[in-house]
């Protein structure tokens, strides 16, 4: 039985793998922890606890985190998910309130209680991530894996031509976290556009499914999916992004990894045009130790079915 904590700026996308994380079968999710990112850390708390009240999961604790980065101020992506975090869908209150406990002890606390045992979903800018590292230097001994959304490798970001969102919103974290010495997979945003983008064709499941999680799914996604069409990066594409939640599908399921590259990588937090840069040296021109395993092929069929498999009920 495989453990996990989700570290989440719970909006869009983000939604889906919570879902995965609150409903697939033969894993337990031991706790989800929210960092501000694509919305303001009181936005992605209730968003994270409404979606374990939607899934039946309530019980499943939620801790709030960093509510800024590091160093810099918050650059949100309400623009893309809508002013809630979730497809302007504006659904009632949580019932349940967050833990008392700060998202930073609560990482540190079950890496202690579960060691070599828990896996983290990393799918925000790595706020708390790095916070954690910084109170426990030796947590990435305890952590069995660390999964990070983050980064591209060796092509376009999408909130500048040389940076994804998570590592841009908090750079200085992203490069704390990857040089702490953690067990590391990461999905950059490049396998996420050419792997886990479903068209409309390919929707058609969910649209016609009708079922409780299929319908809040397509609520959540509503603004991000108007966003891809009219998204110059992507092309206008008329389909669905599915970055957090390839991750989580991957963490669950090795089927949905198709390849991957060990290199060095680190994330720049200097850089005037670059900052959030992330250097993936698939060629080893600096001769560093290698500190990531770099999805390069996710399998999409598969991730597909899962999804289609999770929203069904
Ligand atoms: C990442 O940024 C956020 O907008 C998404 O939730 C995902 O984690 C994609 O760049
Ligand atoms: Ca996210």
């Amino acid at each position: 039985m495989t453990r996990f904590l989700i570290d989440s700026d719970t909006a869009g996308d983000d939604v889906a793998s919570l879902l995965f994380g609150l409903l697939w079968p033969g894993i337990t999710l031991e706790a989800i922890t929210v960092a501000a990112g694509n919305v303001h850390l009181h936005e992605a708390v209730r968003n994270a606890l409404y979606t374990t009240e939607i899934a039946g999961r309530p019980e499943v604790p939620v801790f709030a985190g960093a509510g800024s980065p590091l160093l810099r101020p918050l650059v949100t992506a309400h623009y893309v998910h809508g002013d809630d975090g979730m497809g302007n869908s504006n659904f009632p209150a949580p019932v349940k309130a967050a833990e008392r406990e700060h998202a930073v002890d609560a990482i540190v606390a079950l890496a202690d209680r579960y060691p070599s045992d828990l896996e983290v979903i990393a799918q925000a800018p790595l706020t708390n991530i790095a916070l954690a590292v910084h109170k426990d230097p030796s947590l990435p001994e305890k952590i069995a894996r660390l999964w990070i959304m983050g980064g591209s490798n060796n092509a376009l970001g999408n909130i500048t031509p040389a940076a994804e969102f998570n590592f841009y919103v908090d750079p200085e974290a992203a490069h704390i976290v990857l040089q702490a010495g953690f067990e590391t997979t990461i999905v950059p945003w490049d396998v996420c556009l050419a792997d886990a983008v479903l068209m409309r064709e390919e929707l058609e499941p969910i649209l016609s499914m009708h079922t409780k999680l299929s319908e809040f799914y397509l609520a959540v996604n509503a603004a991000a999916w108007e966003f891809m069409r009219s998204d110059v990066e992507t092309g206008g594409v008329d389909g669905i992004g599915h970055p957090d939640s390839l991750l989580m599908a991957m963490a669950i399921d090795s089927s949905v990894m198709v390849e991957s590259q060990r290199c060095f990588v680190d994330v720049e937090h200097r850089g005037e045009l670059t900052s959030g840069y992330s250097l993936v040296d698939v060629n080893d021109v600096l001769g560093r130790e290698p500190n990531a395993d770099v999805v390069t092929k996710a399998n999409h069929d598969r991730f597909k079915q899962m999804l289609v498999e999770l929203l069904k009920d």
